[in-house]
Parts: structure tokens; sequence; C-alpha cells
């Protein structure tokens, strides 16, 4: 296994990640926690030392253990990693002076090259993304310099006899296009194989979800997503039996989506499932409700009363399990308090640990998006769940601008279900990132056979993205679109005209409240 040692750099899990690509197990410690006897304890056949915010000129900044440097596996310093390496070996680092880099650098070769850098300077100069204020001004003894760029006359070092490289730059980040071939030349090196996959995560997940419960009760709020869903499989593989997971039926779900979830919970993983149905509760605190935001605060708030009330009767409930991803660790690191404002209350389960007082199973927290429906899969999840489209905690609320009624509610399952419908029979829900039906609060005048209609009017919507911060339209074709209006109007009672929305984000956003 490979050691991270975490400096705290905003990307030290993309270094992770890289090496998930690479199929090579690796654990993240932060620096804190790695001393020489950890280092024994762990035995890692190669360590990369993470970027990291600190500055090594600093007197009592942070430090790799002494005997990393003659433990004898490969080291990989990356940026503060780099900084800290050439000073505990012997070299200099100097404070900024107009040296400092951030974004897009190019790197020039030297005339001798490293076999971690194969594949690279095909064409010339290689890209390199930099974020540093401070700089190496002279490296270690028995080191040399294999790579320089404009700023980093140090960019590339490595010593080869030890096996220590050093950069300056962050190869963990997209935007140094090779970097992901210098981390496979780098573990090459170190002796991996690559023969490790996600049925390794899901072994050292549970074993991490059991060292970390003991003996005591899990709760879970199931909402039937991605994320939550591979989150409660995984710990009742873990540890079933101290598992209740709480399914809220709000009755702001899809057509048959809560006889599905729980169906299938029930059946296939043998869940302990609460499936409470508190669509009266909801319906009723928004009657006469029309503001987007007092919708979804309210259904945000009833959300946790409601996740409380159940949670209460389970007797010596000490953790709550949620399907917190990696990029929701980042957002609330680097946005918390920042100066952005809120276009929506975004609902999710976040208000719940500190309301409820419990400690937190987070099993999915260093996973990325596509990473938990791999982990799905390994589960056994069936594909066509692990590929469904994002669906937001206010549920249809949020897609019935005006006043939510039972019977304009039904109205758009109805038309969402037959609009889902034709994009699986079309073959193009995978090319969608999201795609539903939103009920207008207006009613228009149609004809259908010799008679006159007075019906709702709804939206169709569809955008691609990759994660819904930004995303465009779907350019369906007219005879897709025709097609669906007619059959929506059709079958659909209630509904006597379909528009298509063609905004983007931004202007628009995705949902319509
Ligand atoms: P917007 O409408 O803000 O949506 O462009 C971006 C993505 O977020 C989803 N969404 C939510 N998800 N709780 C959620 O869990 C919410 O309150 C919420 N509001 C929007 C939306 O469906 C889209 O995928």
């Amino acid at each position: 296994r490979l050691l991270i040692i975490d400096f705290g750099s905003q990307v030290t899990q993309l270094i992770a990640r890289r090496l998930r690509e690479l199929n090579v197990y690796c654990e993240i410690h932060p620096y804190q926690n790695v001393t020489d006897q950890f280092l024994q304890d762990f035995a890692p056949k190669a360590v990369i030392l993470s970027g990291g915010p600190d500055s090594v000129t600093r007197d009592g900044s942070p430090r790799a253990p002494e005997s990393l440097w003659g433990f004898g596996v490969p080291v990989l310093g990356i940026c503060y990693g780099q900084q800290t390496m050439m000073t505990q070996l012997g070299g200099k680092v100097e404070r900024g002076h107009g040296t400092a880099e951030f974004g897009r650098a190019f790197v020039t070769p030297a005339a001798d090259q490293l076999s971690i850098l194969d594949g690279w300077f095909a064409d010339g100069n290689e890209q390199v993304w930099m974020s540093h204020g401070d700089h190496v001004s002279q490296i270690a003894p028995g080191f040399k310099v294999y790579g320089t760029s404009p700023n980093a006359p140090f960019a590339i070092t490595g010593d080869v006899a030890r096996n220590f490289y050093a950069v300056q730059f962050h190869p963990e980040v997209h935007h140094t296009p090779k970097g992901a071939k210098l981390y496979e030349n780098f573990v090459r090196l170190a002796g991996f194989t690559g023969d490790w996959t996600m049925a390794g995560y899901r072994e050292q997940a549970i074993q991490q979800i059991r060292e970390q419960v003991g003996d005591k009760q899990v709760i879970c709020a199931l909402s039937g997503g991605v994320d939550s869903s591979v989150t409660a499989i995984l710990i009742n593989e873990a540890i079933g039996d101290q598992l209740t997971c709480v399914f809220v039926d709000t009755g702001l779900l899809r057509k048959n989506e809560a006889e599905e979830v729980t169906r299938m919970f029930r059946e296939s993983y043998n869940l302990n499932l609460i499936a409470a149905d508190e669509s009266d509760l909801f319906l009723g605190a928004l009657e006469g409700v029309t503001d987007p935001e007092v919708k979804r605060k309210t259904i945000g708030r009833l959300f946790i009363e409601v996740f409380d009330k159940y949670a209460a009767q389970i007797d010596g409930a000490e953790f709550l399990a949620q399907g917190t991803l990696y990029p929701d660790v980042i957002e609330s690191v680097s946005f918390s308090g920042g100066p952005s404002v809120t276009i929506k209350s975004h609902h999710n389960v976040g208000g719940l640990p500190e309301k409820m007082g419990l400690k937190l199973v987070e099993p999915l927290r260093e996973l990325f998006k596509d990473e938990v429906r791999a982990l799905g899969r390994e589960l056994g999840l069936p594909e066509q769940f692990i590929r469904r489209h994002p669906f937001p905690g206010p549920g249809l609320a949020i897609r019935c601008p005006g006043e939510v009624t039972r019977e304009k509610l039904e109205i758009l399952r109805n038309a969402d279900a037959v609009y889902l419908d034709q994009i699986r029979k079309h073959g193009l829900y995978d090319e969608i990132w999201q795609a539903f039906v939103a009920i207008l609060p207006v009613r228009t005048v149609g004809v259908m056979g010799d008679g006159r209609t007075y019906d709702y009017a709804c939206a169709l919507r569809a955008v691609t993205s990759v994660d819904g911060m930004t995303a465009d339209y779907y350019p369906y074709t007219h005879e897709f679109l025709g097609e669906t209006a007619t059959r929506i109007i059709n079958e659909v009672q209630g509904i006597n005209r379909v528009t298509y929305d063609i905004t983007s984000k931004p202007p628009g956003t995705i949902e319509w409240e």
C-alpha cells in the first residue's frame, strides 16, 4: 500500500483518486499522525507528500517524519511536499519575491530524463498547474534538476539513487494533462502492479465502519438517491443489525417511487427500513404556500422534524450515516462563509447532526460521484438504479410553481412518467443529466375531440451537465418533442398544452424554483 502524507492541500484527495484509477491501494493520513512509529507500522511501499497551505520557512511548520528518508521506499513530494523534502534534506526554500506562480505554466525538460517522466515532453514543453508562493532556491545534496518553469527553476527534481522525486506543480489536477502518467510511472517504479479494485474499497470501507461504530446503533436517512443508497447498503453489509434506515415519503415523490424504493431495499437487501408516510404532514404544511424559498424551508424543517421523531424511537442511536461525497467536503471547506449569495436554500440532511447530537458515519467521503456509482455496481445495485438522474430533496414541490396541491401533483406525476418513458424508449436517458416535467400554474384553452378543454400547461425540461453547476438544454429532435407532447396530452388527464424549456444555466437554474 501507498501512504499519502497530507499537509492540508485542497486537492490531496485528487492524488488518492488518481491512484485509485491506477488500481493502487492508498491511504491519506494527516502529517500530525505520521510519526516514525506510524511509518514503521504502516510499512508503505511508497510515500507521497501532498501540497499544503503553510510555508516551510515558518518555524514549526509541518514536516515529514525524519525516518522517512532512511526508510528505503520511493518518495514523491508535491508542492509543499517538495519544499519540505528539500528543507529536510539540506536544500533551501525562500518566500515569494515575485516568484509565486498560480495557474498554467510550462515546464522545459533538462537533457537527462527521469523514468517517472516517461511519456512526457514528446511535444517539447509540458503544461503543468502551479499554485505556490514559496519556491525552492537550492536543491538538496544528491538531487538534480529535470525540468524548469519560468518561475520555478526547480520544477522537477530527483535523486535517482534514493528514488526521491519532487515537483513544484500539482500532477493530480486536470490541468496538468500528463499528471496521471507521472503517477503511473511512479507507482510502477515502486513495484505496484495495479491489482486493487472497488472490491477492495468495499472491504476497506466495511472494516472502517465496523471499527468506527463498534456495537452502537446507526440511523440513516434513505432518499433512494444513489449516494444514500450506496451508503445504506455498505453499512448494512458492515453492521446490518445495528442499522435502521428511515425513508420519508413526503408526498412529493415521483410516480411509484416510494413503493419501488422500499420494496427493493427490503427484498433485495433485507434492510431494516422504516417507511414513513408523512405526505399529509408535508402537503398540509405546503397549503397556500407559493413562495419558492418558503416551500424549500418548510420542507427542510419538516424533514428534520420527521427524521428526529423516528430516530427518537431507536434506542441508543449514536451515529447518523450520510452519503457525503468528496466534492461536498471540498465545497463546504472552501465556500462556507464565503461571499456567494443564496440562490436557493438547498435541502439535505446537513442540519441534522448538530441538532441531534449524533456522530457522523460517512463512508463515501473520499469518493467522487462516478466512483460511488462504481461502488454501487460492486454492491450489486441494478444498473438502472445507479444511472438514475438526480432528484432534488424538495421533490415535486419545486416543479410545481405556485401552490402545491394534490391534484396538480397527480397530474405532474403522470406527465413525468410518460415523459421519462419516452426518453427511455428513444435511448436518450443516459445522454441527459436530468429530465423532468414542471406543471405550470396556468390553465389554457384547447380543443379535443369536438370539445373545449381548459387544463394545465406543462413544461418539459432536459439538460446536459457535468456537475449541475452549469447546464444546457438538451437538443431533442422536433419529432421527439412532437411525439412526446402528443402522448402527454393523450395519456395524461389534466394537461392540454406542452412546452419545452430551452433555457440554459445560467441564466436559468435547472429546477423551476
Ligand atoms: P438548480 O435548480 O439549482 O439545481 O440549477 C442544480 C441541481 O441540484 C438539484 N437540486 C437539489 N438537490 N436538494 C437537493 O438535494 C435541493 O434542495 C435541490 N435543489 C436543486 C437539482 O435537481 C439539480 O440537479
